[in-house]
């Protein structure tokens, strides 16, 4: 089954037709809110708000391990996680859609393993393409199939938050490779690939990254909500596609 993970902007599906709600509970502690389960042009789909349902979460102390587990706990084999960046490559900007295909991991300090080695097992897990490529393609194919513009590829920063990044910060970003920044994106990505589940992004760029473009003074938190309204709009369109028949797994 389809998993959903809404970032900022995306805290519920308006047109997902709920049918429960699954508190789920987790050797890891508890999730960031309860499951909504439910359907999505007749398919069966699950959704968290991985800020929890007041946005009242940050990201450096979302219980990764939680959702996750709970997901997969729930019947999830798919998971496509929604979650807001700053641009940093040209073309970038606000109100742009990117299906990412690699990760750079700046977090520190957070839960990111399920296998902490405590029954004297060592596992590592393969984690060259951080995303599911079969995934990836579908959510492509769905948004061209409903004419909205996703951009295919990109390097996405995982940096701690709460705080945004300086411009020097941006610039070392971009000199590491990376086009969009986020504070979520890791350890949720390499969780789903210890756990089995296929893992995909779709981001939205909320804001030119510090020192870019009208960033390059400060970033105005406040043009942001609209550029996420707009934004999440489309998101939803491209799920619905996903969700229709023709790009079903
Ligand atoms: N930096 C980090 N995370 C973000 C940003 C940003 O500029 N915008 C939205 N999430």
């Amino acid at each position: 089954m389809l998993a959903i993970i809404g970032g900022s902007g995306l805290s519920k599906l308006a047109s997902l037709e709920p049918t429960g709600r699954r508190v789920v509970r987790t050797p890891y502690g508890e999730p960031s809110t309860a499951l909504t389960m439910g359907r999505v042009r007749g398919r069966d789909l699950m959704f968290i708000a991985r800020h929890g349902y007041g946005h009242t979460i940050a990201p450096h102390k979302i219980n990764y391990r939680a959702n996750i587990w709970a997901l997969k706990d729930q019947g999830a084999t798919e998971v496509i996680s929604v979650a807001s960046v700053g641009g940093i490559r040209r073309g970038f900007g606000p109100g742009a859609l990117v299906v990412p295909d690699q990760i750079i991991d700046y977090t520190c300090g957070r839960s990111s393993t399920f296998f902490e080695g405590l029954d004297g097992q060592v596992t590592h897990v393969d984690f060259t393409e951080p995303y599911s490529q079969p995934l990836r393609a579908r959510i492509l194919a769905a948004a061209q199939a409903c004419g909205e513009v996703l951009a295919d590829g990109g390097v996405y920063a995982a940096t701690q938050g709460p705080r945004l990044e300086t411009a020097a910060e941006i610039n070392r970003l971009e000199r590491d490779g990376a086009d969009l920044v986020g504070m979520t994106g890791m350890p949720e990505a390499a969780l789903a690939r210890e756990a089995g589940l296929a893992y995909a992004a779709i981001n939205v760029v909320a804001n030119h990254a510090a020192g870019r473009g009208d960033s390059e003074h400060a970033i105005v938190l406040e043009a942001i909500e609209a550029v996420l309204e707009d934004a999440m709009g489309r998101v939803r369109r491209i799920i619905e596609a996903l969700a229709s028949p023709s790009f079903r797994s």
